[in-house]
């Protein structure tokens, strides 16, 4: 099956549950998601570093796959409050998030540091989601598209065609995220998704196309069908609207008939 034959739906709990409120969270989830077509869908949670274990050891073999939030580029050293690669691979994490919006812009992270992320996770057979986005003021500047650019180019710097089948990338910009982001119009979405994609061909001519292009930032069960309408939109990472399962259950159940149609599955 082609990866874009899969519709991509996940979350980022960001700091917001802890282990015991994940493993609630996981389980109602795995129940309302059992009864989603399976064969077509890539479900994904990316609880908090305390909250891994007991995640991948709740999500076993339903399918569910567990990501971690954040990684350093190491296997192991002197890199106090760190976590490596190494050490998600030991508890059965499946996918690194890399540079999201927050880690970016309030913990200061680098486009060259999320290069040696990115590398450090596909090679250690770990699927890299790499996370990019304008802000506000670029965006407002006419930026926008060169801060992609840039974002890319340089975040997967490292890494090779024939890895691209482990990557991922979410398109979340900056002003849309969190408590006061507003929604991406879904014109705009999809015309910095096919930006994105035709940066991802032009870098890896191969398997670029094949690269899936998430939207995040504001995502609501009213705009998520319509965000999944359009031809670059390959799934979305959503925050808060999926942090409760029954909600980001009823966001998949709005979105999934309308991504069949669209690949022409129905
Ligand atoms: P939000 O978060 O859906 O709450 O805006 C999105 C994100 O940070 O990935």
């Amino acid at each position: 099956m082609k990866r874009l034959d899969k519709l991509y739906l996940g979350t980022n709990t960001k700091m917001c549950k802890t282990r015991n409120d994940t493993v609630d969270y996981l389980k109602k989830l795995m129940a309302l998601f059992s009864t989603l077509d399976q064969e077509r869908l890539f479900p994904f949670v990316i609880p908090s570093f305390v909250s891994l274990e007991a995640a991948v050891s709740c999500a076993g073999k339903s399918g569910l796959k567990i990501g971690a939030q954040n990684m350093h580029w190491e296997n192991s050293g002197q890199f106090t409050g760190e976590i490596s690669p190494i050490m998600l691979r030991e508890l059965g994490v499946e996918i690194a998030e890399i540079g999201h919006s927050e880690r970016r812009h309030i913990m200061g992270e680098t486009d060259e540091d999320e290069a040696k992320k990115v590398c450090a996770a596909l090679s250690n057979d770990l699927t890299a989601l790499l996370c990019i986005g304008e802000t506000e003021d670029e965006k407002n500047c006419g930026i926008g598209k060169e801060i992609l650019s840039i974002q890319l180019k340089k975040g997967l710097h490292h890494i090779n065609e024939e890895q691209t089948v482990n990557l991922m990338v979410a398109y979340e910009p900056v002003w849309a995220i969190g408590v006061n982001g507003v929604p991406a119009d879904g014109e705009y979405v999809d015309e910095m998704h096919g930006f994105v994609k035709s940066l991802l061909m032009e870098l890896f001519p191969c398997n670029g196309a094949d690269i899936p292009v998430l939207y995040g930032g504001s995502v609501n069960r009213e705009n998520a069908p319509g965000l999944i309408a359009r031809e670059n939109v390959d799934g979305l990472f959503i925050g808060r609207s999926a942090w409760e399962a029954e909600s980001f259950y009823r966001i998949a159940c709005s979105v999934m008939p309308v991504f069949l149609k669209k690949r022409g599955f129905i």
